[in-house]
């Protein structure tokens, strides 16, 4: 074989193996990255196993750390679980849940897409609301999930979510359509699913809000061609 001809037979394999290696470094990477949130995760749901940092550890059945996708670009902040979340240990299982899984493939995501978590992380007796303290004290898990989960837009579902990261306690009225950032990520303050459920006429104007998300991910999406949504 002439030996120009071998020169770029080998230039070519060198080029392919340059391409592989590259390719295998980069997944390494991206698996080692994956790791290391998942280890971060890890350490604060074992924190919270043991946690008595306020007096809900008393009540709680187990307590819910959130669930999703670890590179999710939409969180979704919730208020605390309810008496199904404290039963199962994961959020959003309920009939607000069930609302909010629609919201998120109305958007459309699939809810392992998106992550999902709650400003307490622990059940308060009959559901009543948190008190400022609880807040405080239970906010250092939910900032350490933001900064590992890094989304590009958090949903605020209701008052709480909202007080936990504007610090201003305001009504979901109040702060509703003036959107803020924490922690340099744009937040939307919405209404909460269960108060959606209790008052279904409020749904085009939530419907709204979640369509803003959308406009942030994808600035020149078309979402009026979103469905309107039907739940
Ligand atoms: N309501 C919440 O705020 N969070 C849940 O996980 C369930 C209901
Ligand atoms: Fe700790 Fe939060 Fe549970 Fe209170 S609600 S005990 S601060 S994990």
């Amino acid at each position: 074989m002439a030996d120009a001809s071998l020169k770029k037979i080998l230039g070519s394999i060198t080029g392919y193996l340059e391409i592989e290696r590259r390719m295998g470094v980069d997944c390494f990477l991206r698996e080692k990255a994956l790791q290391r949130r998942l280890d971060l995760l890890k350490e604060i749901e074992e924190e919270v196993l043991r946690c008595e940092k306020c007096s809900l550890y008393k009540t709680r059945k187990k307590p819910v750390l959130g669930e999703g996708n670890l590179y999710a670009k939409i969180l979704f902040l919730g208020e605390a679980p309810g008496v199904e979340e404290d039963r199962e240990g994961k959020p959003f299982v309920g009939r607000a849940g069930k609302l909010l899984t629609q919201i998120v493939e109305a958007l459309g995501f699939r809810r392992e897409e998106v992550y999902i978590t709650n400003v307490l992380k622990c059940r308060p007796p009959e559901n009543r609301s948190p008190l400022p303290q609880e807040v405080n004290a239970c906010f250092d898990y939910l900032q350490r999930q933001i900064e590992i989960i890094k989304p590009s837009v958090i949903c605020a579902l209701g008052r709480f979510a909202n007080l936990a990261l504007s610090k201003n306690d305001l009504s979901l009225n109040q702060i509703h359509g003036k959107e803020y950032f924490y922690a340099g990520i744009k937040v939307i303050p919405t209404f909460h699913p269960a108060y959606l459920l209790r008052n279904p006429e409020e749904k085009k104007t939530a419907w709204q809000d979640f369509k803003k998300v959308i406009k942030i991910l994808n600035p020149k999406s078309k979402t009026n061609k979103l469905l309107h949504l039907d739940f």
